[in-house]
């Protein structure tokens, strides 16, 4: 955070399945296990381009909730289904040690295409629901800070959640 290259609007991919796209998500998937996130926006690693990887396994926070399938969204277009709207913490790879309560939308239809350029429609929830907005908001220069509506629930992780191991986004 501070980095003007997390402000920027960043640009669609016009070219698909090219050696560079290819490499730019090793470079994405590597950073994304070595810091134990759950999903990285490529102007994360300084790539203007509106690529973001995502995926969990099982998620302590959510304990009930499903697995987030590992995706490559490109280009994305995110349509909220209904008002409805829910608070959680989040964390960020680029805010690191901090955590903040999060108003996004409950339930939404993401699309996109992937990196062969392959068609990507999914409506979901919960947990899947936020990540792909937190991670899409990377591409328009938002970091979950800026959408905290009560900046008293914003604060480091060790003090909100001591001794807890908990996923970057
Ligand atoms: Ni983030």
């Amino acid at each position: 955070m501070g980095d003007v290259r997390l402000l920027h609007i960043a640009k669609p991919v016009i070219h698909f399945d090219t050696q560079q796209l290819h490499e730019l998500l090793v470079d994405m998937r590597d950073t994304m296990q070595s810091l134990n996130g759950a999903g990285l926006a490529a102007p994360q690693i300084g790539v203007g381009l509106r690529v973001v990887i995502f995926g969990v396994q099982h998620n302590p926070r959510y304990p009930d909730a499903e697995g987030v399938p590992e995706t490559v969204l490109i280009n994305p277009v995110i349509t909220p289904l209904g008002e409805g709207m829910e608070e959680d913490w989040e964390g960020c790879l680029s805010v690191p040690g901090l955590r903040g309560l999060v108003p996004r939308h409950a339930h939404i239809r993401y699309q996109g295409v992937d990196e062969y350029g392959d068609p990507v429609d999914r409506t979901v929830s919960e947990f899947h629901a936020r990540v792909v907005q937190h991670e899409c908001d990377h591409l328009d220069g938002i970091l979950y800070p800026m959408r905290i509506s009560d900046m008293s629930k914003f604060g480091y992780t060790e003090e909100l959640f001591p001794g807890k191991e908990i996923l970057e986004e």
